[in-house]
């Protein structure tokens, strides 16, 4: 008797899967490290946080040895220091930030994901890279029915942002500190809070608070 094909389970389309084939250049990349590195994760990283979240962070990409290692988005990253630091003050985050994907850390009304889901070489992904994960933002985006605010980590995301909900990129320029009013949204700029932003004073602590301050403001007021 032949054997039973079982259906592969269905993905949510926000989801890349763990194998996802699209771009050439960074299936290579993932598949050289999980052959030096087993045990990292290295796969796609899966957005964290709920989906009736009201607060979307959009990063870059996840980092070689952070999210890419361990499988949260900035989790073992630098950046992820200052991010969680910041949004277990403003109250977007509950428990202890410990690096590890197992630290019980949980987010509240608040979603962090990535604009590119897969580690990039030099953690730069190409405009072609950019474009291709760009639907997995958009699904994100479209799944979450309480969305009311982004904050956009740096340029790139700012940009996979507004094209994903094809507004005009030349009519929402990325600035620091700027707030876009996007159909029913509010994008929030920030410069992202990567070690070298950090370090070279480009973002500083009390900038960044800045951002989640006005956030927090537009939550006060904004309906979902
Ligand atoms: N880690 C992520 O997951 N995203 C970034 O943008 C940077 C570090």
């Amino acid at each position: 008797m032949p054997a039973l094909k079982t259906k592969a389970a269905a993905r949510p389309n926000d989801s890349p899967g763990h194998d996802c084939p699209r771009c050439p250049r960074l299936v290579a990349f993932r598949k050289a490290w999980r052959k030096s590195e087993p045990d990292w994760f290295n796969a796609p990283v899966e957005s964290f946080g709920p989906r009736d979240a009201r607060l979307l962070i959009v990063g870059l990409a996840p980092g070689l040895r952070g999210a890419n290692r361990t499988g949260r988005p900035f989790t073992g990253d630098y950046a992820g220091d200052l991010l969680y630091q910041t949004l277990l003050e403003f109250g977007f985050a509950r428990g202890r930030y410990r690096a590890h994907p197992d630290d019980g850390l949980e987010l509240i009304d608040c979603r962090i994901t990535n604009a590119v889901r897969c580690v990039p070489p030099e953690n730069k992904p190409t405009p072609q890279e950019i474009a291709t994960c760009r639907p997995f933002l958009a699904a994100t985006i479209a799944d979450m029915p309480r969305l009311v605010a982004v904050v956009a980590l740096g340029h790139i995301a700012h940009e996979t942002f507004v094209s994903a909900q094809q507004a005009r990129r030349a009519s929402h320029p990325f600035g620091h500190g700027r707030v876009h009013p996007i159909g029913k949204l509010k994008l929030f700029d920030s410069y992202h809070c990567s070690r070298y932003n950090t370090n070279t004073g480009v973002l500083t602590p009390q900038m960044f608070r800045e951002v989640f301050t006005r956030v927090r403001e537009h939550l006060a007021i904004a309906r979902p």
